[in-house]
């Protein structure tokens, strides 16, 4: 049998875990235990997701809360060591790059237990991003290195890492998007928002580099009030975000606030609905770059570099920055000549089918018992 710890701790993590957890569920060989670091706990940020992607309820929740890097890290770490003492699994399995992603390798790693991490080699080269430096190392200890673009094949190699545990399998969050397509589409967003197919744009931000400084607010907002002069603007707000917004003073301003909406963070389907039927979306997430990709939907991404250079080459994403003077021209070309971008290789909705048959593949080598219950799973 083969034990595998699977990890998930913030929102972006719950819909790259969901398929590779319903794979590993179909086979026999496999004992798998889902492990919620606690991240995110609010109802809208984490068991929300839970319900609509239908994950079952994690085996295990540390609870961890928020708190500085440093104490979420290290809070990770110390609760998460002995759930791996008490089950000693073959794998920890990891993904994304977020805070929970390296605390959870790093204590695996350290515990002699094999790392795999979904989502590798993605690299943006701004080490003042915190997921930049959850990147680096979460990469720098795993065994399997699952890589979702070919850019990411390309900076593992760089780092010297070795070619033999890199595998390009393309893209876990299309499996998840394509599985919810048609679920989503029954969404009542839309008619609850009173807004039109196409008639607005979508917009989230959250990054600390885009949210916790009043002038950078000042000149986004300023973009966004510009832009809603012409089309309905819908801004689901992260927690942090609506946080930062009140405490820089910005609140009353965003309450009086008639063409932008501020709402509460959506769901899964929710979210896929508004932006699959949306005009474009101006975002600095990392998944919604992709997810926008998937879609056809044009996206301005409200950052200076993105690691997933793939969105820019071949999908319908842009880089724009963070001032008015560089988002607004590109609003008005976008508007005037929609890009017309490609679905990337492999971003198939078989990503999650390929991570299991090659985690299987590298335990069945070491040992004969699984090989046997391989051969006889139905
Ligand atoms: C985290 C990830 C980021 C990811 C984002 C998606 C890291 C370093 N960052 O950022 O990569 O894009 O999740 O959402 O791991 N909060 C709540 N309720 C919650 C969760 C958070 O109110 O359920 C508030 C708290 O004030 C908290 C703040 O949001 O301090 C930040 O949460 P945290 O988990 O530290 O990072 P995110 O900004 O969510």
């Amino acid at each position: 049998m083969v034990k595998i710890i699977i990890v998930c701790g913030a929102r972006p993590n719950f819909m790259k875990v969901a398929p590779i957890l319903s794979c590993l569920r179909r086979e026999r060989a496999v004992s798998s235990l889902l492990v919620h670091t606690g991240q995110h706990y609010d109802q809208r940020m984490s068991e929300l997701f839970f319900r609509e992607l239908g994950l079952p309820k994690p085996d295990v929740n540390l609870e961890v809360g928020s708190g500085s890097h440093a104490v979420q890290t290290a809070e990770v770490m110390k609760r998460f060591e002995p759930v791996c003492i008490e089950h000693r699994p073959d794998w920890v399995l990891v993904v994304g790059d977020v805070n929970s992603t390296l605390a959870c390798a790093l204590v695996a790693s350290k515990l002699g237990i094999r790392v795999a991490h979904v989502e590798s080699g993605l690299r943006s080269f701004d080490r003042a991003m915190p997921e930049e430096t959850n990147r680096l190392l979460t990469d720098a200890l795993s065994d399997l290195l699952f890589v979702s673009e070919p850019s990411g094949v390309t900076n593992l190699r760089k780092e010297g890492i070795a070619g033999k545990k890199v595998r390009l399998v393309g893209n876990v969050m299309a499996d998840t998007l394509l599985q919810h397509r048609s679920q989503a589409d029954q969404s009542q967003i839309l008619r609850l928002l009173g807004i039109r197919p196409r008639q607005y744009a979508v917009v989230t931000l959250h990054r600390p580099a885009n949210v916790d400084r009043a002038d950078v607010v000042e000149e986004l907002l300023g973009a966004l009030d510009a832009i809603s002069e012409q089309l309905a603007v819908v801004f689901p707000a992260h927690p942090r975000t609506r946080k930062n917004f009140e405490a820089l003073g910005f609140g009353e301003r965003i309450r009086k606030q008639e063409r932008i909406r501020f709402v509460e963070p959506l769901g899964y389907l929710d979210f896929l609905k508004l932006t699959a039927d949306s005009a474009l979306v101006l975002t600095d997430s990392g998944g919604i770059q992709e997810e926008t990709t998937i879609l056809g939907v044009p996206c301005l991404t409200l950052r200076a570099n993105t690691e997933r250079p793939i969105t820019v080459e071949q999908g319908t994403n842009q880089l724009v920055g963070t001032s008015a003077k560089s988002i607004l021209p590109a609003y008005h070309r976008i508007r005037r000549d929609p890009p017309k971008g490609r679905v990337p290789d492999l971003w198939d909705g078989r990503t999650a089918e390929r991570i299991v048959e090659i985690l299987l593949g590298e335990s069945l080598s070491r040992s004969p018992d699984v090989a046997e219950l391989v051969g006889t799973a139905g």
